[in-house]
């Protein structure tokens, strides 16, 4: 039985206001589509899921469980915000020493937004010579790219603002959320 009670219709986070956005259903559905994708796609293969430190932590659990095929599953953290709403482009890449070479990556990103992150980490990646990379993202605001990546798995594309909830953080708080909320600038 789901119960609607277990997150608030609104939140704020410091000095702004957010609105529910996306539902668990929605969530759900987007989840299980990338993972049916990928159990189909990487059939007879051994993918090694890097999950990106922390916003994408929530996709990946529920991603991960749905998963059917033999794998790995390693960290990374890439950063391109600080506690601003808007990307720097100055992406710092860390924990970068899984076994890459050879490997079948799929990289699990929170959401690409200009894209700069997801960019700088396929550059590293690229340079320990995997023999494929795919990205899965759980969000995507494709008006905001400014990169030419090319990410397979999309959950929802978005509109060009700012959300949080489901590992999504507004100057590290709102994570905790399990829907996506949305700021309210009405
Ligand atoms: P990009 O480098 O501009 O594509 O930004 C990607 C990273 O910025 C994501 O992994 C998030 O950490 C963060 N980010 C982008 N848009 C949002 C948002 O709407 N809410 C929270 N974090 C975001
Ligand atoms: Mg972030």
């Amino acid at each position: 039985m789901r119960n609607n009670m277990n997150h608030p219709e609104r939140i704020s986070i410091n000095d702004k206001a957010f609105k529910v956005f996306i539902s668990q259903e929605e969530i759900e559905k987007a989840v299980k589509s990338i993972a049916d994708r990928i159990n189909n796609d990487y059939a007879g293969k051994t993918p090694l899921f890097l999950l990106t430190l922390k916003g994408a932590v929530f996709f990946a659990v529920d991603l991960l469980k749905q998963i059917q095929l033999d794998c790995e599953i390693e960290t990374i953290s890439a950063k391109s915000y600080g506690s601003e709403m808007t990307s720097s482009g100055n992406v710092k890449v860390k924990n970068l020493d899984a076994r890459i070479k050879g490997r079948d990556i799929i990289i699990l990103e929170d959401i690409i937004d200009s894209g700069f992150t997801i960019k700088a980490l396929l550059e590293e990646l690229s340079k320990q010579e995997p023999n494929s990379i795919e990205v899965a993202t759980f969000l995507s605001k494709p008006e905001m790219l400014k990169t030419n990546v090319s990410v397979k798995y999309v959950g929802i594309e978005i509109p060009p603002r700012f959300v949080v909830g489901y590992g999504l953080d507004y100057a590290e708080k709102g994570r905790q959320y399990p829907v996506i909320y949305i700021l309210d600038e009405d």
